[in-house]
């Protein structure tokens, strides 16, 4: 972006900000999530690092919180109260440091040491102190006044309404105290339960409970709420030459502060701080959304000074964002093994849970019209688990008037055949079955792990092998020699003849896995087992007329017809030909006069420890028991193993039977 450009998008994002902001402190509603509005304000907080000349008073940047609301009375705050920047990386610490160090001498620099704490994610109080007695509380506000809450912090039994230990009395006990207010996760989930039974609106966090109750007007309703309170500043101390002895001091005073809270000794402690925070933030009773680093010395902190309306000398480190805003560079139609056309937006790449990513799932047509996407747009992308990112919102307020419309193919963009959409289908499709995009999509499958698991052997080097021509099919793959890969670039002799080993390893396997490979349309791994075991063997299944697959459990007449057709289609036939004379052998089920395990289904979530998932399967079947991939009453056993996903609670709302990995292998010996 040019300067020009910059200047137009920077009036944009602070629109949109100040927008945003106005909804959520003064309105106490929400739009979008923090994540996304934090992403727009580190946007706005780089242009304008890069563009310094651009800052305008009014930019969000330089202001604090929202304005005071107008029942309380307004208390004006001895010093401003400041706000934080954030970094999301490792990299963005460095460049803080980097920042500051250059307002240090070089003996300073050296000396930089840190105090961490942990980001509570509530709202920020100050409390002043007259003769060791409370006098005032009072919100953060615009941050230079704030709304009066006395009444209502005084039931927060955290917080001492004055002060009696002796040995400060020589100070005459006059200060300000700063700290968190907030909810812990126990309280906030008990309010949320009463609110789903009176059938009103759940909260979305602590945090929006906190604040709602602490600007409650009545304060026997903010006593209700049971909220707590850590403290993390002083002001006023000018004996206390480092941030770590102020919160002794708050300490001694009788002030609640956070045990978890460290001095760092350099960016690199500070880094694994930051790490360990990470790991301990589930087990921990309150909500934490990152962790502040503050210059321990105190003189070098205030040196240091404030820009807009952030001290320089600190910084919020967030955690990684399961929600962020990035651009949608283009849209692009991928297409899937059976054909399926998936728009893929194309991102500028952005950090999401700690990784970067340039590519969401938009899955079909209707997704892109839902959510009035076009080429060009400014985005809030998100993950679930593990799932791909995909794109939770536009925001059409930072458009420009260049975005494009984005129009569904009509014809492949690999083969050229003209796509196809079934009625009531959501999804376009190539019906050519030797589409070479469909066909490299097949491949992949093909030596997937359920399938035939050949280790090394990923998209990339499938594309290369392709590419080069020296397969035209999987089943060439069983002729390839060590020699074939050395002429391909960049491919180690090692690389070549590990590869070579593996896909010579994998040759023979179980005829479901056989089935599951070839990739045919709504044959999913369970289906392909249930084929195998009922056919005993790929000729049978080869022969069957569709009326044989009528007396199948679990196949209705969509699989029966898919598959029927697959083995109808002479290319197929070759196919298969092929692959047994390049050496595949498939090993037909043992025929069971029942396993132990008959008549047991099977369901698994998580991951196993000390054996595969897909082995696991098998194994249930060896012994004559079911597997499937959806929960219902019908399932025996659940397997359960680590990090489980929606299936374990599903299971349990149906009374399934939880096992764990344990005793999932004591049950097959
Ligand atoms: S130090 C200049 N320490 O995070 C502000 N803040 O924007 C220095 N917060 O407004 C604040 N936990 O409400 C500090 N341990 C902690 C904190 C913390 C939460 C909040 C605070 C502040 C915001 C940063």
């Amino acid at each position: 972006m040019d300067k020009q450009q910059t200047q137009k998008r920077i009036e944009k994002l602070k629109n949109l900000i100040n927008h945003h902001r106005y909804l959520y402190h003064v309105l106490d509603t929400q739009e979008i999530s923090d994540e996304a509005l934090d992403s727009l304000k580190k946007e706005l907080f780089d242009l304008e690092q890069q563009y310094p000349e651009l800052v305008t008073p009014d930019s969000p940047t330089q202001r604090v919180g929202g304005a005071p609301l107008k029942e309380f009375k307004k208390i004006k705050h001895q010093e401003r109260m400041l706000s934080l920047n954030d970094a999301f990386s490792k990299e963005d610490m460095e460049e803080w440091l980097k920042r500051i160090s250059k307002l240090l001498t070089p003996k300073e620099q050296q000396n930089v040491d840190f105090y961490c704490e942990l980001k509570i994610d509530g709202l920020a109080i100050e409390l002043e102190y007259e003769h060791g007695v409370l006098k005032t509380a009072s919100t953060r506000g615009d941050g230079t006044v704030g709304e009066d809450i006395t009444q209502n912090i005084k039931t927060v039994q955290s917080i001492p309404l004055s002060i009696h230990n002796s040995k400060f009395l020589i100070y005459d006990s006059t200060f300000v105290v700063r700290g968190e207010i907030f909810l812990s996760k126990k309280e906030f989930n008990a309010i949320n339960k009463i609110q789903k039974e009176k059938g009103l609106p759940l909260y979305a966090n602590p945090r929006n409970v906190a604040a709602g109750s602490v600007r409650q007007l009545d304060p026997a309703i903010t006593a209700e709420r049971r909220l707590d309170s850590f403290a993390y500043d002083i002001l006023g101390e000018a004996n206390i030459n480092t941030h770590e002895k102020k919160h002794t001091l708050l300490h001694d005073l009788g002030f609640k502060i956070n045990t978890h809270n460290q001095y760092c000794a350099s960016l690199k402690e500070v880094i694994h701080f930051h790490e360990q925070a990470q790991k301990l933030r589930e087990k921990l009773p309150y909500e934490i959304d990152g962790v502040v680093i503050i210059v321990n010395n105190n003189s070098l902190y205030e040196k240091l000074g404030v820009v807009g309306k952030t001290p320089r000398g600190a910084i919020a480190f967030k955690f990684p964002q399961n929600q962020t805003t990035t651009k949608v560079l283009d849209i692009k139609v991928q297409v899937g093994r059976t054909g399926a056309m998936t728009p893929v937006a194309i991102l500028e790449p952005v950090a999401l849970s700690g990784i970067t990513i340039s590519r969401a799932t938009l899955h079909n047509e209707d997704e892109i019209k839902r959510l009035g996407l076009k080429m060009g747009d400014t985005v809030i992308v998100g993950r679930a688990g593990d799932v791909i990112p995909n794109v939770i919102k536009v925001l059409p307020e930072l458009r420009v008037g260049q975005e494009k419309n984005f129009i569904m193919p009509r014809y492949c963009p690999s083969c050229k055949t003209k796509l196809e959409k079934t009625e009531g289908d959501v999804v376009w499709r190539c019906p050519n079955e030797k589409c070479f995009a469909r066909q490299r999509r097949s491949f992949y499958h093909f030596v997937s792990k359920a399938a035939f698991n050949i280790e090394g052997l990923g998209p990339k080097i499938i594309d290369r092998l392709l590419d080069e021509g020296l397969v035209s099919d999987p089943a060439d793959l069983f002729e390839l020699q060590e020699g074939d890969l050395a002429g391909i670039e960049r491919f180690a002799e090692k690389s070549a003849e590990n590869l070579i080993t593996s896909i010579s390893e994998k040759k023979e396997l179980p005829l479901a896995r056989f089935i599951y490979a070839l990739g045919i349309r709504n044959i999913g791994q369970e289906t392909a087992a249930d084929l195998a075991l009922h056919f005993g063997s790929l000729e049978k299944l080869k022969s069957a007329r569709l009326e044989d697959f009528d007396a199948i459990a679990n196949i209705g007449p969509v699989v029966a017809a898919s598959v029927h057709a697959w083995f109808g289609q002479k290319e197929n036939i070759r196919f298969l030909d092929k692959l047994l004379k390049h050496g595949v052998v498939v090993k037909n089920p043992a025929k069971k006069a029942g396993g132990p395990l008959t008549g047991r289904i099977f369901i698994f979530t998580g991951t196993l420890e000390s054996i595969d998932r897909n082995l696991a399967k098998e194994k249930v079947r060896d012994l004559g028991g079911q597997t499937t991939e959806s929960v219902s009453a019908n399932v025996d056993f659940l397997v359960a193993g680590l990090n489980p996903g929606s299936k374990l609670s599903r299971a349990q709302k149906l009374g399934v039977k939880i096992i764990h990995e344990k005793e999932f292998l004591d049950l097959l010996t």
